[in-house]
């Protein structure tokens, strides 16, 4: 960039930092766009990716004791977030802790006992059914077993 012939006022100089300059923005722009379309087509994608192998086979143990009334335990199960609740009511339930949304983990809310979507608000029943939002479907439910002191999921 040619400061000096800029300051000269010979025209040729601000023909060339126009030049730049448009070319600059023009950069920009692009990159601006091919972020937007990334943002818009990455929830697309998600949406039709292949699911993860079903069963692998894999449990995992909780100890009982963990786990008391009115609390969430989270933990992965097969490669994802999965929870699991024991209500108030002393009722054990076990789910994906996956939104069925766009595949935010859902947060458990100890005070209603409902499943609170931080993405896009969706809510859910301690039991995994849609109360509102966005979600298309419960979350998965999980089976489990109590056996020797521990909830085995699996
Ligand atoms: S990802 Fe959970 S409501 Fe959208």
């Amino acid at each position: 960039m040619s400061q000096t012939s800029a300051t000269t006022g010979d025209g040729q100089g601000d023909f060339k930092l126009a030049k730049e300059r448009r070319a600059f923005l023009g950069a920009c722009l692009g990159a601006l766009l091919a972020a937007g379309a990334g943002a818009a087509a990455y929830p697309v994608f998600r949406y039709l990716a292949p699911r993860q192998k079903a069963d692998n086979g894999q449990k995992v143990e909780i100890p009982e004791a963990e786990l008391t009334a009115g609390n969430a335990k989270y933990f992965e199960y097969q490669g994802k977030a999965a929870v699991l609740i024991r209500k108030k009511n002393g009722d054990l339930v076990a789910l994906s802790a996956v939104c069925t949304h766009l595949g935010c983990v859902v947060q458990w809310q100890k005070a209603n006992e409902q499943f609170l979507c931080p993405c896009h608000g969706g809510l859910y029943t301690a039991d995994g059914t849609v109360i509102s939002g966005p979600p298309p479907k419960p979350l998965e439910k999980l089976s489990f077993v109590v056996a020797n002191g521990k909830i085995i999921v699996g």
